[in-house]
């Protein structure tokens, strides 16, 4: 019996059939590579090129953070749940961070899984 974050594929991990599904479905995190701390600043995420019909479409997005130093990690920074046809897959939130850490983007395809992207970003 795997651990629930083996479900998680990643561009790194991907093999096989996934192999074909790293561009498509692995999240695009944007947010800077430093930010001053306690200061707000965006992140955005994003997935595709990738359909959005009822039959198959990216279903939700989700960010966390590892934060340095903390007992216990991740801190869920957001979630957006999406409406196939309507909704288009990309989240975009503003944060305030007090630590260095690493952003976690997971995203749900209802064919192809689960998702993960991370970034580092250092708190001065
Ligand atoms: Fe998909």
């Amino acid at each position: 019996m795997k651990r629930f974050g083996e479900l998680i594929y990643t561009p790194e991990q991907a093999s096989g059939e996934a192999i074909s599904k790293v561009e498509t479905h692995t999240p695009k995190i944007e947010a800077p590579e430093v930010v001053k701390a306690n200061e707000p600043f965006e992140i955005k995420v994003q997935v595709g090129p990738h359909p959005n019909q009822v039959a198959h479409s990216i279903r939700f997005i989700k960010i966390y953070f590892e934060e340095e130093g903390r007992a216990f990690n991740p801190v869920h920074i957001a979630t957006i749940n999406l409406e196939p046809e309507y909704a288009e897959p990309k989240l975009t939130v503003t944060v305030r961070l007090k630590k260095s850490g690493v952003l976690y983007a997971i995203e749900y395809c209802n064919l192809h899984g689960l998702w993960e992207a991370k970034k580092s970003i250092k708190v001065e």
